[in-house]
């Protein structure tokens, strides 16, 4: 069924930020004005729907922002359907605020929401994003490439001043419960071992790859994703979504100190954190952006609610957010295969 009405069009992004939303946001915005159709940008994710507060969405105000990280819309954690007065609220502004239809830019969370909000009626499409590249359905989210281009900067650093002074080096990346940023950041950063946490740590063989690698190279890199399960990582700490705040479990300086005991080596470790998080995004994060922006728009014109611009091979496809959202995308054994030829 095609919909070719001009219409006014919100967009929103929710969840963590990270860079290629604002190609996304332009790419959207730049195909609107095809169509002859008026955007709206929804401030803070879910929350600015609850609070109906907008700005204009406009050539101008997207023109020059396809380097730039972040989101120009901001972003927010909230969760309407926590309670269903919250829902009932979301979709009474949407009809308030005369919106025809509407782009959620987010990841497996703000996805979620947007597939509960298209089973209940709402005209919503969604746009891929996620630096932990998590997200079913796409083989890639925007944001996963700049983030690990960022971790193999430290970690380029981060070797040079453990090769200076013989020790071990830890690289903390985030990721939460999958192991992309890691894998990823391990394998191009050339790093000794890799922990993910897909799979579980077996000290015995991690302390042997990584003293036969010092023994031959004077000095060892180690990368480890956030989500790992160390002995004494806790928190209790939950977001909106119900998700573990995983920053403050101190997983690298974990790693690291069991190391150092049992290899008797010097070890330091850093957590890259939000650094990682932050800056122009990538040329791949700009193309793949500014391709599911301009997807969205093109699906809501057709009809296609319910939906999400995936990224299938190196077309962009529409798929229903039902197959997006609900679970992970982990590292697969063929991936964790592939790093284990690394370790050497
Ligand atoms: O989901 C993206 C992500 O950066 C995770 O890798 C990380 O665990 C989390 O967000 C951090 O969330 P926040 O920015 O709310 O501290």
């Amino acid at each position: 069924m095609g919909v070719d009405l001009q219409m006014r069009i919100g967009i929103l992004t929710g969840g963590g930020d990270c860079p290629g939303l604002n190609p996304a946001i332009r790419g959207a915005v730049f195909r609107a004005i095809d169509y002859g159709d008026q955007c709206v940008g929804i401030v803070g994710g879910w929350q600015g729907l609850l609070s109906c507060e907008t700005e204009p969405l406009d050539l101008a105000g997207v023109d020059e922002i396809i380097d730039r990280g972040g989101t120009i819309l901001g972003t927010s954690r909230t969760n309407p359907f926590k309670d269903p007065a919250l829902v009932q609220q979301t979709i009474a502004n949407v009809a308030a605020m005369g919106l025809d239809a509407l782009i959620a830019i987010g990841g497996d969370d703000t996805l979620g929401v947007a597939a509960k909000l298209a089973a209940l009626g709402v005209k919503v499409v969604g746009v891929p994003k996620t630096m932990d590249n998590d997200l079913s359905g796409t083989d890639f989210t925007f944001g996963f490439d700049s983030a690990v281009s960022v971790a193999l900067d430290a970690s380029r650093r981060l070797k040079d001043t453990a090769q200076s002074h013989r020790r071990i080096l830890i690289l903390e990346v985030m990721g939460r419960h999958a192991g992309w940023v890691a894998l990823y950041t391990g394998i191009g950063s050339g790093a000794d071992y890799t922990l993910i946490p897909e799979v579980p740590i077996d000290w015995d063989t991690m302390v042997r790859q990584v003293m036969t690698a010092y023994k031959r190279k004077k000095y060892a890199f180690v990368v480890v994703s956030e989500g790992v399960e160390v002995t004494r990582a806790t928190s209790e700490e939950l977001d909106d979504f119900g998700h573990m705040l995983l920053q403050d479990r101190g997983v690298g300086p974990e790693v690291a100190r069991i190391l150092e005991e049992k290899t008797g080596i010097s070890t330091r470790s850093a957590t890259i954190g939000h650094i990682q998080r932050g800056g122009s995004p990538t040329l791949f994060d700009r193309i793949l952006g500014s391709r599911v922006g301009v997807k969205a728009i093109e699906m809501i014109h057709s009809g296609e609610f319910g939906k999400m611009a995936a990224l299938r091979g190196t077309e962009v496809i529409a798929i229903p957010l039902t197959e997006a959202v609900g679970t992970l995308k982990t590292v697969p054994q063929e991936w964790v295969d592939l790093l284990r030829v690394f370790s050497k």
